[in-house]
């Protein structure tokens, strides 16, 4: 049986929120971070009592640190049974024209290339135990374009690529593959967004064109994330749920 749920980039904004969902379903909750430590390990404090909150270092740029990372939440925790990859690049948001190849070489390396060395370690891990649930954190960036943000949508583009991949190769294996695609987020990076950049006026333009009125959180995210994780969305894979107020109608 497996008993462990594991979030890469869960000591950010979304990943926290993802970590926080899992916990009413899993008995332990890995949180990796790549530097902010206090963060992840606040966010383990805050889980139920029902379930472990396990802080754990995690570099995605490095499959030793992965292959560590993933080894020592299976030894601690128990088999693994879900991931959630929430880790992310803190972009500025340039036109496509001003991005150099340093920029997006980056980006494509965290997030992509992140992703592709996380499902490598667990693919052959998770055939070996009979299934398992991955979950990536996207953009709805790919499904209504935002201007300056295809830095951040396109490694999303491809991430979603693999998992539709995953799930079509390796469902015979139990294994399923889902994205949640966040809308404006008043969370994570779209709460520092908010904070620091445009106008107040602009922001509140952008909220009176989200069908729901409001900027998204954490949570709606962790909720998504969750029940795809769960055996509740147990016939559901390659799919991604867009949550985002209705914004990309
Ligand atoms: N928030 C939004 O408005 C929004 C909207 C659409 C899509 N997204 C996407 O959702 C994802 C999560 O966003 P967020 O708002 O939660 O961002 P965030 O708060 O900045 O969190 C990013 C996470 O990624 C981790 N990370 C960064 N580099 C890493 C590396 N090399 N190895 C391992 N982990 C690494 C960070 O770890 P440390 O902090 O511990 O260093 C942190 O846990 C991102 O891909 C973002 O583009 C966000």
């Amino acid at each position: 049986m497996t008993k462990s749920a594991i979030v890469f980039g869960g000591s950010g904004g979304l990943g926290a929120g993802c970590a926080r969902a899992l916990a009413r379903d899993w008995p332990a909750v890995a949180i990796t971070y790549h530097k902010g430590v206090e963060r992840a390990e606040a966010v383990a404090a805050s889980l139920p009592e029902s379930s472990r909150g396990y802080p754990v270092q995690c570099d995605v740029s490095d499959v030793a640190s992965v292959r560590a990372a993933i080894a020592a939440v299976a030894r601690d925790c128990g088999p693994i049974g879900c991931a959630v990859f929430s880790a992310g690049c803190a972009i500025e948001q340039p036109y496509i024209s001003q991005i150099g190849e340093e920029q997006w070489r980056e980006v494509f390396e965290t997030e992509t290339m992140g992703f592709i060395r996380v499902i490598s370690v667990l693919l052959p891990l998770f055939r070996e135990q009979g299934g398992g649930s991955i979950v990536a954190v996207t953009s709805m960036a790919n499904t209504r374009v935002v201007v300056g943000d295809t830095i951040s949508a396109a490694p999303k583009a491809a991430i979603e690529s693999l998992c539709r991949g995953i799930a079509k190769e390796e469902g015979r294996f139990g294994i399923r593959a889902n994205t949640v695609a966040p809308g404006a987020m008043n969370s994570g990076l779209g709460e520092q967004y908010i904070a620091e950049r445009m106008t107040p006026e602009f922001w509140e333009g952008f909220r009176k064109s989200i069908p729901l009125r409001r900027f998204g959180l954490a949570e709606d995210i962790g909720e998504a994330a969750a029940f795809f994780a769960s055996d509740r969305a147990g016939y559901l894979t390659g799919q991604t749920l867009i949550v985002d107020g209705g914004y990309t109608l």
